[in-house]
């Protein structure tokens, strides 16, 4: 599939009212940085062009580089697109990150100063939720990522994958209608890994959020998703998006499906040229 079959008019995005199916619509996206003292320019993404369905896992693969981070950001508002449009639920987005989408960073983004419980009801209490309700919410993410025991603990005190689930919680507490993570697992050994990815599929199933991940895994991909985005070298378009046909009540059984193996292979097929391009560009 080339990026044009996957491309969507926005048309098809509708308004706030018509937006059927579609819960986030990205039509011909592409992100230019200047370059930095008189540098050149980074094409950095695009054009992409593709759609987000209402509480689908839609994970995306592809070479480091290639502008993965960009369109999360892009996607959550945090930065503009130098041409074309996002529509998150029918309106544009635009500047800020969107009411009901919350963002999990590759980097880990606890607050050193903050406490376990007041890391993860730190998105909430800039929303504005009342205090009542969002110790509820975060007593109960909290639970949910295994933390209930570490609510008192600062940042210092936990592992690297702990810092990571606390964000996770945050974003959780949120209760968003779209969690955009990018590479949250990316920094943590393979059983820790594992564990993660099935945490992330309860928490799609219990909240019927849409999920967006970035992952660099191609078996996390595959493991995890109802689709898969794979994205050629910078500057990023969509190669290929891959239906994988799990049930939503998946587990990792789904690894013994023979489904699981083509589509791996198939991810690699596209990637593995794509990250010999990337390792080309920057010797
Ligand atoms: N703020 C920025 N200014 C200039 N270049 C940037 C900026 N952010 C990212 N880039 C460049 O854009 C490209 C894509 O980056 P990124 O989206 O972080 O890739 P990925 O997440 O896929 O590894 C890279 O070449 C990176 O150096
Ligand atoms: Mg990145």
């Amino acid at each position: 599939m080339d990026s044009d079959a996957v491309m969507a008019p926005l048309a098809d995005a509708g308004g706030p009212q018509g937006h059927g199916n579609v819960h986030v619509a990205l039509a011909g996206v592409s992100k230019v940085f200047a370059g930095r003292e008189g540098g050149q320019d980074v094409h950095a993404l695009g054009p992409v062009g593709f759609e987000l369905r209402k509480g689908e896992f839609f994970s995306v693969v592809g070479p480091s580089g290639c502008g993965k981070s960009t369109l999360l950001d892009l996607m959550a508002g945090l930065t503009e697109p130098t041409e074309g449009e996002i529509r998150f639920e029918g309106r544009p987005v635009r500047g800020e990150v969107p009411e009901g989408v919350a963002v999990v960073f590759q980097e880990d983004a606890s607050f050193p100063w903050l406490n376990v419980f007041d890391n993860a009801a730190f998105g909430g209490r800039q929303m504005g939720i009342p205090e009542a309700e969002l110790r509820e919410r975060v007593e109960y993410s909290l639970g949910f990522m295994g933390l209930t025991d570490f609510a008192r603990a600062y940042p210092a005190q936990l592992s690297g994958g702990m810092r990571q689930r606390v964000c996770i919680a945050r974003a959780m507490a949120q209760r968003p209608r779209l969690m955009l993570l990018d590479e949250p697992f990316g920094a943590l050994d393979q059983q820790t890994r594992l564990l993660m990815g099935e945490e992330t599929l309860k928490l799609w199933r219990e909240t019927g959020s849409t999920i967006m991940l970035i992952t660099h895994s191609i078996d996390e991909a595959v493991l995890l998703s109802d689709r898969i985005g794979v994205m050629s070298a910078r500057p990023g378009r969509f190669l290929d998006i891959l239906e994988t046909g799990w049930r939503r009540d998946r587990g990792s059984e789904t690894a013994l499906d023979p489904r699981y193996g083509q589509l791996q292979s198939r991810i690699w097929g596209r990637l593995r040229e794509e990250s010999l391009k990337a390792l080309g560009a920057s010797r």
